[in-house]
């Protein structure tokens, strides 16, 4: 484990949260392999029941760390490991729950996509800027976007980069529960998570997955988004985009 992802077995519940905190919980591969790794042996212990994703208490995450793709841009190419982890996103058979305050960027949006529950303080703010980077969207965002809060609110999410408020993410569907206090986020979503860990074992695992259809769709999707993805990064736009960003401050 990196030491930026803290993985945690509460009674029937197995927390994993994002904590790089100093980088915004923005995702190294290193934390990729250790989401995926903790989803997977979620999956294969029978005492987990669900599993919450949780960043740290003013930001969920910033999305892929950008010195990565700035790497991958100069020639690196893109490392499997992402795709990897959103892959397990699609085949995961607990039910998610997400505790998020502060923004969420990127694939912290995306991710939420996958999630069966969700719990906003009233600082987050959703956005996936994939476009404004030279980009385009992943994890499958290109269709589960627009069928959760349709083709209109998806494209000016998606394409346009407008981020979503918690209050906005409700009303479209990715957000359950927006909590007015801060510091109550974590613990609304823990409860939520409880409620859903002690639900019948079997009836949950069957309603949810007739509930979310087909997992091969949805790898089609993810496949086929990284296709794009991996060329984009490689152009001028996307190079010229990250190193704005690093050279912002200066
Ligand atoms: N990758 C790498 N480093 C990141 C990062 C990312 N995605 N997001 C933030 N950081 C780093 C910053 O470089 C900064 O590091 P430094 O202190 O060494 O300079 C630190 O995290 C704090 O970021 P800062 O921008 O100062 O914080 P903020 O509160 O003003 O803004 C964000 C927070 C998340 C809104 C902003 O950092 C941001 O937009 N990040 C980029 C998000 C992004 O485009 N992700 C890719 C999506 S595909």
């Amino acid at each position: 484990m990196s030491g930026a992802v803290l993985v945690a077995d509460e009674g029937a519940v197995r927390v994993i949260r994002l904590n790089r905190p100093e980088k915004k919980n923005a995702l190294t591969l290193a934390m990729y392999a250790d989401m995926m790794g903790a989803l997977q042996e979620a999956n294969e212990r029978d005492a987990t029941r669900c599993v919450m994703f949780a960043g740290s208490p003013d930001v969920f995450c910033a999305g892929n760390d950008l010195a990565d793709f700035l790497k991958a841009a100069q020639g690196g190419g893109l490392d499997p490991r992402a795709n990897e982890f959103i892959h397990a996103l699609a085949h995961n058979e607990k039910p998610l729950v997400a505790a998020v305050n502060g923004p969420a960027v990127g694939l912290g949006t995306t991710m939420l996509l996958h999630c069966d529950h969700v719990v906003a303080g009233p600082k987050t703010m959703l956005s996936t800027p994939f476009l404004q980077l030279g980009l385009i969207p992943e994890a499958a965002s290109t269709m589960l976007a627009p069928l959760r809060m349709g083709h209109a609110r998806a494209f000016s999410l998606l394409v346009m980069g407008r981020p979503l408020s918690a209050a906005e993410a409700n009303e479209a569907g990715i957000v359950n529960t927006v909590v007015a206090d801060p510091a109550a986020v974590d613990d609304v979503a823990f409860k939520a998570a409880q409620e859903i860990a002690g639900l019948p074992r079997h009836a949950l695992a069957v309603t949810r997955k007739l509930m979310r259809g087909r997992v091969d769709e949805v790898l089609r999707q993810m496949d086929a988004e990284t296709a794009h993805y991996k060329n984009l990064l490689q152009s001028d736009e996307a190079r010229a985009a990250f190193q704005a960003f690093f050279a912002r401050k200066k």
